[in-house]
């Protein structure tokens, strides 16, 4: 065995799943663009050093859309959750994306600013004489998900729904609802087939209602294309926010100087949000293409129909971008991390995570100054899929 298959079996085990920093180190020194075997049984090209990512998410000879690598007219997209703008190649993506574009401009998002406050109050007032919390499911879960289901009009009691369907897709058919997908995967669409109709008989000013309204009026949204773009929103909406907040409150935790430093200097919490988004980004192993065609990419030949995953988080912790790239510095000027990614997928909720990360993380330190990790970190239990990056359960004592 040679030392890069060595490498390439420390790879997706537990010791990875909890610090994937020292092999992303290796694979960015000894082969930056590496073909693994995933833990789903399928290979795939991965990127893990800054300049090759950026160069690899603006290269539109990687693609989304994987039914265009089939002559097959009749091969279709298999997930509700397919037919959407980030499975999407032009010109599909910019019909797509324009759609619903215009809810998360910047001006759009700031307005919510008062909602979001008033919604982590609330959620924060609920742990109120508490000694314990369990910051995922009391807080960092129900903050973006309350956001996104009122962007969306849906009822916010059924929350928990989405929790557990969306987490048996991010999880996928290696996690721990791999047998339950289907079911859950159905119940899903039931429930959004059921939703759309109750707005179609009285629409409101929510963005189903709107998309509804732009799929009636013409050809602009086919109706599967309404159950991908929402169920997108839904899943992208909140999966990747839970994480962002229960990451910064670890990073903050594990070290004492920088919390300490922003409770004496709260206006650096936009820095600190966009270092632990550096630090730890809560998008994992999904930020994955194909190749629509065969191709050299950095001396590696890459046949058509590989599928080629740029991995943010390594990318994020490359030294010839970050100086320093281990040292957690909620100072870190124009930092220009991939969290986001980049190019014409470049996340679409970027202002509304950032918004609600730094009312979270602001509110949450203001009330709980002393807030401490009440386990070791070796007890902490990663997600596992390779979706998203963060904790289970984030048990702190108040
Ligand atoms: C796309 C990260 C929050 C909606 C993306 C992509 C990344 C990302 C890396 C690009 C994926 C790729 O190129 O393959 C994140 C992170 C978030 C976050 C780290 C939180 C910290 C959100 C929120 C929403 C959202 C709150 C919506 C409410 C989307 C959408 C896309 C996307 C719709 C697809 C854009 C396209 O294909 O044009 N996100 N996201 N994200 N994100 Fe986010």
């Amino acid at each position: 065995m040679n030392s890069n298959e060595s490498l390439k079996d420390t790879l997706f085990t537990k010791a990875f799943t909890e610090n994937p920093y020292p092999a992303y180190e290796k694979l960015r020194e000894e082969e930056p663009v590496s073909y693994v075997l995933l833990p789903d049984g399928q290979y795939a090209w991965i990127i893990t050093r800054y300049e090759d990512a950026l160069q690899a998410l603006k290269d539109q000879r990687f693609i989304k859309d994987f039914t265009k690598l089939s002559d097959d007219d009749e091969m279709g997209h298999d997930s509700v959750f397919s037919q959407n703008m980030l499975f999407a190649d032009m010109p599909d993506h910019k019909r797509l994306r324009g759609l619903v574009s215009k809810a998360f401009t910047p001006q759009m998002i700031a307005g919510m600013r008062e909602r979001i406050q008033e919604i982590t109050n609330e959620l924060l007032d609920e742990a109120a004489g508490k000694d314990y919390m369990n910051l995922i499911d009391e807080f960092a879960f129900p903050l973006p998900i309350i956001v996104i289901c009122e962007m969306l009009g849906i009822p916010t009691v059924d929350r928990d729904k989405f929790r557990l369907w969306s987490n048996s897709m991010i999880e996928g058919s290696n996690g721990e609802y791999a047998q339950d997908i289907n079911q859950h995967m159905n119940d899903f669409v039931q429930y959004l087939g059921k939703r759309f109709a109750a707005v179609r008989e009285n629409p409101g000013e929510d963005l189903i209602s709107k998309l509804i309204i732009s799929e009636e009026q013409g050809d602009q949204l086919t109706e599967q294309e309404l159950y991908g773009v929402v169920s997108l929103l839904i899943i992208a909406g909140h999966e990747t926010t839970v994480n962002l907040i229960g990451n910064s409150v670890m990073a903050l935790l594990e070290h004492p100087d920088q919390l300490e430093l922003l409770k004496s200097q709260p206006e650096l919490i936009n820095t600190a949000i966009e270092e632990a988004l550096r630090y730890n980004d809560p998008v994992e192993f999904s930020t994955s293409r194909w190749a629509g065609e065969s191709l050299e990419f950095k001396g590696k030949s890459i046949r058509k129909g590989d599928l080629v995953i740029v991995v943010l988080n390594s990318a994020n912790h490359d030294p010839n971008q970050f100086d320093d790239p281990e040292i957690f510095d909620i100072t870190r000027q124009k930092s220009k991390h991939l969290a986001f990614g980049k190019g014409i997928h470049a996340c679409l909720g970027a202002p509304l995570a950032r918004l609600e990360g730094e009312i979270a993380i602001s509110s949450f330190f203001d009330r709980y100054p002393n807030a401490k990790l009440n386990a070791s970190k070796k007890d902490l239990e990663w997600r596992t899929g390779m979706i998203v990056r963060g904790v289970k359960e984030l048990p702190l004592s108040l």
